[in-house]
């Protein structure tokens, strides 16, 4: 299975795309992810990507197809992958099409979640994520066992730099003016699988798992 998952800052992309990739057995690959711990480890393109992570604009698509060519050259994507974050500009998508016909591959589906702009305020004021291992929480909607440690290795939980409000703004801002045309490009080759984002993460999951397969139904 070779799946993208679009949609705006805090629509749940992380979570669905963690469980469809635990289900199919393949990695998931989190553009977010990978640069968040290039930051921690203080690497080369930690060090390039930092600046524009802190204040919500883009990774420049240079440096971000790079690091998703990489990651999927990988043995570990041969059986498949599910990407999360990736593509967010219509040139990620079309490198994105390059990458996989090198590679011999076909996109299955790219899952767009949609959720209104308040629901996503909510969301990322209330996500804790853990410093250690990088489980997500909600203090709301999904809150540990413990308040402040993480069920999975008890490690502190913290927000993200990138979740106070005035970064929020930016980033659903960044999203909204570079979406469409992401969308209108898998709209165009029939790939595209909208799926209402607003609902318990239970119900997103059964409605994924219907959708993301090859001989998935498109939507109209
Ligand atoms: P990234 O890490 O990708 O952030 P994002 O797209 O803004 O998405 P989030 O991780 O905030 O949210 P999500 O949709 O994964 O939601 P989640 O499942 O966590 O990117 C960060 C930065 O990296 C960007 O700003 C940019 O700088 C850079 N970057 C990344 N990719 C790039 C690219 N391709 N090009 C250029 N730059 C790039 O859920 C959110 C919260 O809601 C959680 O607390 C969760 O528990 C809760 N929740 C989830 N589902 C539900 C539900 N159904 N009901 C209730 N609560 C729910």
């Amino acid at each position: 299975m070779r799946v993208v998952f679009l949609g705006p800052p805090g629509a749940g992309k992380g979570t669905q795309a963690r469980l469809l990739a635990e289900r199919e057995g393949v990695p998931h690959v989190a553009t977010g992810d990978l640069f968040r711990a290039a930051v921690a480890s203080a690497t080369e393109l930690g060090r390039r990507v930092a600046e524009f992570l802190q204040a919500g604009r883009l990774v420049p698509d240079e440096v971000t197809v790079a690091v998703v060519a990489e990651r999927l050259g990988r043995d570990d994507c041969r059986r498949g992958f599910v990407l999360d974050g990736f593509p967010r500009t219509e040139t990620q998508a079309e490198a994105l099409d390059r990458v996989l016909s090198d590679l011999g591959w076909d996109l299955d589906a790219a899952v767009a979640l949609e959720v209104p702009d308040g629901e996503v305020v909510r969301r990322l004021s209330g996500r804790r994520v853990c410093s250690v291992c990088g489980a997500n929480y909600h203090v709301e909607f999904l809150p540990p066992s413990r308040p402040g440690l993480c069920d999975a290795c008890g490690g502190t939980l913290v927000q993200r730099d990138d979740d106070r409000e005035e970064t929020v703004r930016v980033r659903l801002a960044v999203y909204r003016e570079q979406a469409e045309p992401v969308l209108a490009y898998y709209r165009r080759r029939g790939l595209l699988r909208v799926v209402a984002g607003d609902r318990p993460a239970a119900e997103v999951a059964a409605a994924v798992a219907g959708l993301a397969g090859r001989h998935a139904p498109a939507n109209p």
